[in-house]
């Protein structure tokens, strides 16, 4: 892509074809670690483009990650959409899923089918992601994969959901609590899903469930057993403040920059660092005086220094 900035460090390994089901499938068969990571607009599609990711998803997590929303539950699908199409924008070989946000696909069939429908001709996504595997998901997303369109199912912690579920906790901690999730992945990998999401589960549950399981599984909180892992942009790179879970890695603490950066900007504005003359633009001294004449002319009061 032309728009992407020079100095991005590209892997050399860097694959330029596209991400498709085939090769994500064929990536589980072959043992290769599947990356996905969130992104929620230009710069960190960008970013995830450069890195060379196999899947992004733009999660509903950018409800709260740069929507400042304090959970999940509130955020509309027509703010998600925008977000969505942003990412599109800077993309060109992973794989976009979708994150069908709270409300916009429980009601029925229909207004499941339609909402994906949005992410795939208004934004551009390839896929979408629902969350839980109860009766109700499942069913939304057997319709959905039947209009043809790929679905991620999301088990464990689901925070759509997370008061019914107790809070931002991990889940499958019991036998009974591991048996449910069980039962959702098989219904979801039934249903017609292509991936599955593992979030904040038992690494030792996980690890008995994968031999059941023909669908890439994409980890977050839920081990190394998995077929590959997730991890929310602004979680790995440290734009937020405190850690988050304990599955979260920081790579970066980009957050401490970016306040660094303003700060330094704000002081040289005080004190009149910044503007330097390098940061001006110039007119010929010619041009300049016959502007100062010009100025007396209409306005014969103005002082002018000289
Ligand atoms: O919205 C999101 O970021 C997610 C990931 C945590 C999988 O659903």
């Amino acid at each position: 892509m032309s728009s992407m900035p020079s100095n991005m460090p590209v892997p050399s390994d860097a694959s330029t074809l596209p991400m498709t089901l085939p090769r994500l499938l064929e990536k589980k068969r072959m043992r290769e670690p599947i990356v996905m990571v969130t992104a929620y607009d230009y710069p960190s599609a960008l970013a995830a483009e450069a890195a060379a990711v196999d899947l992004v998803l733009m999660g509903d997590s950018g409800a709260m990650t740069v929507l400042g929303y304090p959970s999940t539950v509130a955020v509309e699908l027509d703010e998600l959409l925008v977000l969505a199409r942003a990412v599109r924008r800077g993309l060109k070989t992973p794989f976009l899923v979708g994150d069908l946000p709270f409300g916009s696909y429980e009601v029925s069939d229909e207004q499941a089918v339609q909402t994906a429908m949005r992410f795939i001709k208004e934004a551009g996504c390839d896929a979408v992601k629902l969350e839980g595997g109860g009766e109700t998901p499942v069913a939304r997303a057997r319709a959905i994969v039947r209009a043809g369109i790929p679905v991620m199912g999301h088990v464990g912690l689901t925070p759509q959901t997370s008061t019914a579920l107790g809070g931002y906790k991990a889940q499958g901690r019991s036998a009974a609590g591991a048996n449910r999730i069980a039962r959702e992945a098989l219904a979801l990998q039934e249903a017609g899903c292509f991936s599955l999401v593992f979030e904040a589960i038992p690494s030792d549950v996980a690890q008995e469930l994968m031999p059941h399981l023909g669908v890439p599984v994409i980890g977050i909180g839920a081990g190394p057993a998995v077929d590959g892992q997730v991890l929310v942009f602004h979680d790995l790179l440290g734009i937020r403040e405190g850690l988050g879970a304990r599955f979260v890695k920081r790579y970066a603490n980009l957050l401490d920059d970016m306040i660094a950066g303003v700060a330094a900007y704000a002081a040289d504005v005080r004190d009149r660092t910044y503007p330097g003359p390098e940061h001006g633009y110039s007119i010929d001294e010619s041009e300049l005086a016959d502007f100062r004449a010009t100025l007396a002319e209409h306005d014969p009061g103005i002082a002018h220094p000289v």
